[in-house]
């Protein structure tokens, strides 16, 4: 959207006021490290060119209006109070409120405002469209109060903010959302939040293909997902339990054996279930600690291998998978992908596959005519070579 065109919608909807505030919030793409963030492990995601953008005029009461130019999005209204009771689930209004009374608590934020929502993030697609809106939400009510938070802190307001909605996530979309880089990935570590930028060789490509499954986080999906994190927990409350000189957190683990090694000693305490999801836990965050050093080295071969193991990991003890999801990362490989997989929660949603530059195009081309055509999904829109970008930004206008 341009601003010109930005103003006029934004004044047919809002008693022709004029928005001052224009915000974007990228999606991304994780390309490792799945289901590690809330267990305090790193991922390491980018940033890419589809994002949530906001037309914003700030108000003089506490009232919040929220318009999207998608029809499919009702238009929203709350008041700015600590305890904000939330919409229906799944209503697209929890993530502004989720935003809000974040907010009025963390800040004390007084003033309201009239938002104008559009965006080109895949929705329940697995690329952070809801933790982008809620970021955009974020800043736009910051900007809207002269209100300022370091962009840390931020990142783990945002990720708290989303419980709001239901989900128990952790905080990688969020920070990605806000720390993203043009033309690099980051690795993202937890508990502090803190993340390292590390460049993307120049003849790398990730090319993003949709499977059509909706994977919201706000919808079906979402059981699953809080199934994990339970699990998760729960494996290492039973080997807390079992060890005596076990450290309290997966992070503290993996820093003092080797996966091997700690999943050789937790066989005789898991069951089959929690052994699995163990494992991939502690697998994964290995995996991108290689990933981060193959990508420094500009070795395309090693990190899709790593990719590949990563989907396995998924797929098998993880659950996540789908046969859409495996039927992609199969023609992806053979049509000369270095490695692909899943990526977001899974249950649907997209995969992710590394490739040479020059080789994009191919295949793009082949998952097309591969997998959309014969299932008549739009092909063009589902599959897209990904663009680093930046994070999340506010302008005056
Ligand atoms: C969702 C969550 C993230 C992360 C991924 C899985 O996207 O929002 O915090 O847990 O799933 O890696």
């Amino acid at each position: 959207m341009n601003d010109e065109h930005a103003i006029r919608a934004f004044s047919a909807r809002f008693e022709r006021r004029v928005p001052t505030l224009a915000v974007r919030a990228p999606g991304r793409v994780n390309l490792i490290g799945e289901h590690t963030d809330y267990n305090g492990l790193p991922v390491f995601p980018m940033a890419i060119q589809r994002e949530v953008r906001i037309a914003c005029a700030p108000r003089r009461d506490a009232s919040v209006r929220v318009e999207n130019v998608d029809a499919r999005f009702e238009r929203r209204e709350f008041v700015l109070v600590p305890e904000i009771t939330p919409f229906a689930r799944g209503d697209w209004g929890n993530y502004a409120k989720a935003a809000a009374q974040m907010l009025v608590q963390r800040a004390g934020i007084t003033r309201g405002a009239d938002l104008l929502v559009e965006g080109d993030v895949p929705l329940a697609a697995g690329l952070s469209s809801s933790s982008a809106l809620l970021v955009a939400c974020t800043l736009a009510l910051l900007a809207a109060n002269e209100v300022e938070i370091e962009r840390t802190e931020l990142m783990e307001l945002c990720a708290r903010a989303e419980r709001y909605v239901g989900t128990h996530s952790g905080g990688m979309d969020q920070a990605i959302c806000l720390g993203g880089r043009a033309g690099h990935a980051l690795v993202i570590d937890f508990a502090p939040v803190r993340f390292e930028a590390v460049r993307m060789p120049d003849d790398w490509r990730f090319v993003i293909a949709d499977s059509g499954l909706k994977a919201g986080k706000s919808g079906a999906a979402r059981e699953g997902y809080n199934a994990r994190t339970v699990e998760c927990r729960t494996a290492l409350e039973r080997l807390r339990a079992s060890w005596k000189e076990t450290p309290t957190t997966y992070a503290e683990l993996v820093t003092h054996a080797t996966t091997g090694e700690l999943v050789g000693r937790a066989r005789s305490v898991l069951d089959d279930v929690l052994l699995r999801r163990f494992r991939h836990v502690v697998s994964e965050g290995a995996r991108v600690d290689a990933a981060r050093a193959a990508m420094l080295a500009g070795d395309a071969p090693r990190f899709g291998a790593l990719m590949n193991a990563s989907h396995a990991s998924l797929r098998d003890d993880y659950d996540v998978s789908c046969p859409e999801l495996d039927e992609l990362v199969v023609h992806a490989r053979s049509a000369g992908a270095f490695g692909a997989r899943l990526t977001g929660a899974g249950f649907g949603g997209c995969i992710v596959a590394l490739v040479r530059a020059s080789e994009a195009e191919r295949v793009v081309h082949a998952l097309r005519t591969r997998y959309h055509a014969p299932r008549g999904l739009e092909a063009e829109s589902s599959v897209l070579v990904a663009r680093a970008a930046d994070g999340a930004d506010v302008r005056t206008v």
